[in-house]
């Protein structure tokens, strides 16, 4: 395992951790367990949808950890499309829950809903994703990875991977869902490190796949058709590359080997791909934010968000194939 992460990254996660608790500390009624209280606490979540295995795990983490929390959680699955969501939040509202939180498919389009839900009184929690505001105070706190960053590790990753190549390095690049922070991010990230670093690197082809393997598989296969000569895939997460892989082995040429594939999440069938040398390398995203975010749910039913830092970040790693089969048995999603 190579830690990416630097000690700056690694204490900001300790010092969020160490308020969350401290906070709980305070506030025992509120904490312990939510029943304690005069009221348990009430939770309306809306998730993105079920597009990918990182999407599951989560969905499994946040329903886990709100039981193991004493939390009501009212749950909803938006099948990516963001007038679900928007109806969740305002059904949710309407329901008068004491705290919502999101992961937003897209970034933009949120005030006017998120203005409602503070008119109501009613704290916002991002979670995994962010969103454009022109009012920071429409939401409390993020929970979730910096994918800027992870592009940049992704990057670096291909730097490892295309160690001793000579030469121009063509990249097809699959995108993650048009809008969302996620796509955004990571291709800027990855941007910022071949620009600085690497005039050799060019991006031949980018196009959405919808974070779905039907959709890695489907662009990828029109990538092969455009373009005889990919060195690189930069795939925005597994299920993408899953979906290419396929397309790839059907263009007869082999994954990892004819062409390299750098992807994002550290999902379980990623790992698989990645201990067959089908995935070169992945940057892990971490699903498991249910703990962190019912923790955070708990300080602000307590009238404690202002406590928070904007952003509780997770601790995350980079993958390579060498590593992949001895990482495996003991992945958690
Ligand atoms: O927002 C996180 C991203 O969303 C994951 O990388 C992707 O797999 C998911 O769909």
């Amino acid at each position: 395992m190579i830690d990416r992460r630097s000690f700056l990254t690694a204490s900001a996660a300790a010092s969020a951790a160490g308020m969350l608790a401290a906070c709980a500390k305070k506030n025992p009624a509120k904490s312990a367990g939510s029943q304690t209280g005069s009221k348990q606490i009430t939770l309306g979540f809306s998730q993105v949808g079920s597009e990918s295995g990182w999407r599951a795990a989560n969905t499994q983490s946040v329903k886990q950890a709100a039981a193991a929390a004493g939390i009501a959680l009212k749950f909803s699955d938006a099948q990516q499309k963001q007038e679900n969501q928007i109806s969740a939040i305002r059904s949710y509202i309407a329901q008068k829950v004491d705290v919502i939180s999101f992961s937003p498919v897209v970034v933009t389009g949120w005030d006017t809903v998120l203005k409602e839900a503070k008119a109501a009184n009613i704290p916002v929690i991002l979670t995994d994703r962010s969103v454009e505001t022109s009012d920071p105070s429409l939401y409390v706190t993020l929970v979730g990875s910096d994918f800027e960053i992870e592009g940049e590790r992704a990057a670096h990753l291909l730097e490892k991977v295309l160690a001793g190549h000579k030469g121009p390095v063509k990249i097809a690049q699959l995108e993650g869902t048009t809008g969302a922070a996620p796509a955004i991010e990571r291709a800027k990230g990855f941007a910022t490190i071949m620009h600085a670093s690497h005039p050799e690197w060019k991006i031949i082809a980018s196009q959405t796949g919808d974070f779905t393997r039907a959709g890695g598989k489907q662009v990828m296969a029109a990538f092969l058709q455009a373009h005889a000569d990919i060195d690189v895939l930069f795939s925005h997460n597994d299920d993408m590359a899953i979906g290419a892989i396929q397309s790839i082995q059907a263009a007869g040429k082999t994954p990892g080997t004819d062409i390299k594939i750098v992807s994002v999440d550290g999902v379980h069938d990623g790992f698989v791909a990645m201990s067959k040398g089908q995935i070169n390398a992945i940057v892990e995203c971490n699903p498991l934010l249910g703990p962190q975010l019912m923790d955070a749910v708990k300080v602000v039913h307590a009238g404690k968000g202002s406590t928070l830092p904007r952003w509780i970040k997770t601790k995350e790693s980079d993958y390579t194939a060498d590593q992949a089969a001895a990482a495996l048995p003991s992945r958690k999603y």
